[in-house]
């Protein structure tokens, strides 16, 4: 098995086909639960109410829509869209395991969705940015999907600097990579490394997100810098 590189979708497809069956294991074990804490943090940046109709970008097996799901009820509906068939499966068979649930799923990628202007009252998208061939065009996108007011929140690592640089490469290095090795996953978790090298920093999020139109951004940091929230309104 080869090394994947970030900003090829292709390669990344391959990646996230490749590990969704250990995906939502290895995410618990590896944050120790926490990643549910920062998801449960970036949809109330949201505020869903009933009926307002939601996007969840890069859902992957779709934590941040099935939470997002039993927010909108009754009236609205939540469609996690994610480029990868794999883990769109596990989503949507978790779906079927709660049909009261106002979900729908889609195959796309998130720079081109193809859905029209103004679509959504909210977007989350988790993990998912810095694995985009190119950020810009994905905020760029993500501000088209909003309806003027409506409020996204964009959950990530947070590409830091300095001491917190130093704890998160280490982390990586000695936690993350050896775990997934177990696993038989250590080029894909390799990977995380490399797609933070070229992931861009908070302020110039907020930066990029102002010039994709948002009227406000604000990078918070989580988890001691950690992670990152990037929060923004249309
Ligand atoms: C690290 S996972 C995050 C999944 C989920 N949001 C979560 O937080 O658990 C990243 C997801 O982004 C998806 N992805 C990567 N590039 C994408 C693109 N261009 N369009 C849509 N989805 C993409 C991958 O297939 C993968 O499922």
């Amino acid at each position: 098995m080869g090394s994947f590189s970030p900003g090829d979708p292709a390669a990344v497809q391959v990646l996230f086909d490749q590990i969704a069956p250990r995906y939502d294991q290895l995410n618990d074990l590896l944050s120790l639960g926490l990643h549910r804490l920062w998801k449960r943090q970036a949809v109330a940046w949201l505020r869903p109410r009933p009926g307002q109709r939601l996007l969840d970008l890069c859902c992957g097996t779709g934590d941040l829509a099935l939470l997002m799901a039993a927010r909108v009820r009754p009236g609205g509906e939540v469609l996690g869209l994610d480029a990868a068939a794999e883990p769109l499966a596990i989503a949507a068979d978790r779906g079927r395991r709660q049909p009261w649930l106002p979900l729908q799923w889609q195959q796309a990628d998130a720079q081109a969705t193809g859905l029209p202007d103004g679509w959504a009252d909210g977007a989350v998208m988790a993990y998912g940015l810095r694995n985009l061939a190119d950020p810009a065009v994905g905020l760029a996108e993500l501000r088209r999907l909003l309806r003027p007011g409506g409020r996204a929140a964009v959950l990530d690592f947070n590409p830091a600097t300095g001491v917190t640089a130093a704890v998160q490469r280490q982390l990586l290095r000695r936690l993350v990579v050896p775990v997934a090795r177990s696993a038989g996953l250590e080029p894909h978790y390799a990977y995380l490394e490399r797609s933070l090298e070229r992931f861009p920093a908070g302020p110039i999020q907020e930066q990029l997100a102002r010039q994709a139109g948002f009227r406000q951004a604000r990078h918070r940091p989580l988890a001691a810098g950690l992670m990152g929230l990037l929060q923004v309104e249309a």
